[in-house]
């Protein structure tokens, strides 16, 4: 059976661990050439070994400066890479991203620069970077990682909540810049999915948290293959929406 992305290219930022790598291995397993990025060298050459094993062709940027998506450089860097070492671009992935929780009056500015940094900056700069080559040749799928917290918030979380908020509209405003040209831009918004970056929360939280999930906590693959959905043809004409993937958190 001819597998749904064989031929395509896909940047996956972050995809070192979590949901990043698993969307990296759903996306390969459908026969797409894979970048993968993450700002950690180690944990993202781990996740290339593995990803060769689905053969694959792979090409990594990873570490600082070149794995980071907050540097216009790095990311242009990355576009570049694709295009030279895996002959070509057609998806783009925006999955970085991280938090740094504390009420308001406690968050220092470093606190919020960081977040605001990863999370709204490095897509907006990855987003710019693969912008001309998209348009010129008129295809492409951007799918931007936003957060329920995007659309209510947590507390503690102001910085977070504010970022995965404006990828929301990030992805409105790209979707309607680019549609003419047959580029899809959506965005996805996970309820509670278990990684690093849930499993940070203390333990009495995360219980709590995720006895009031319907459908019981998330795995990384509930959202990679949502976001393997948008990729696929099946998708062609969905553009700008926001598609919550929660258990039934929010119904
Ligand atoms: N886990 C959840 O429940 C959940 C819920 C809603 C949204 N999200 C979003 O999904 C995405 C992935 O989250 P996760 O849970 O897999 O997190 P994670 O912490 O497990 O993985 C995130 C990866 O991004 C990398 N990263 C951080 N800063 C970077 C930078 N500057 N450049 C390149 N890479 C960088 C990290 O090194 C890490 O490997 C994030 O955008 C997150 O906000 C997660």
């Amino acid at each position: 059976m001819t597998k749904r992305l064989e031929g395509k290219v896909a940047i996956v930022t972050g995809s070192g661990r979590g949901i990043g790598e698993s969307i990296a291995r759903i996306l390969a397993g459908e026969g797409a050439a894979v970048l993968v990025n993450d700002v950690e060298k180690e944990v993202a050459e781990a996740a290339a070994e593995e990803l060769k094993k689905l053969n694959v062709n792979v090409a990594v940027s990873a570490g600082i400066p070149e794995g980071d998506v907050t540097n216009e450089l790095s990311c242009k860097g990355m576009v570049e890479k694709a295009k030279s070492e895996l002959g070509g671009l057609h998806i783009l992935i925006n999955n970085a991203g991280t938090t740094k929780d504390k009420v308001i009056h406690k968050m220092d500015d470093q606190m919020w620069k960081l977040v605001l940094d990863v999370n709204l900056k490095g897509l907006f700069l990855m987003t710019k970077a693969v912008y001309p080559h998209f348009k010129k040749q008129r295809y492409g799928k951007i799918v931007n990682l936003s957060s329920m917290a995007g659309l209510g918030s947590n507390l503690g979380q102001a910085n977070y909540a504010t970022s995965k908020a404006a990828v929301i509209s990030l992805t409105k405003s790209t979707a309607m810049e680019l549609a003419p040209y047959n580029v899809c831009v959506n965005a996805i918004a996970p309820g509670i999915i278990d990684t690093r970056l849930t499993r940070a929360m203390p333990e009495e939280k995360w219980n709590q948290i995720t006895a009031a999930i319907p459908m019981g906590i998330g795995a990384p693959e509930n959202v990679a293959r949502v976001v393997l959905s948008l990729c696929s043809e099946d998708f062609d004409y969905v553009t700008g929406q926001l598609i919550v993937v929660s258990g039934g958190l929010i119904i």
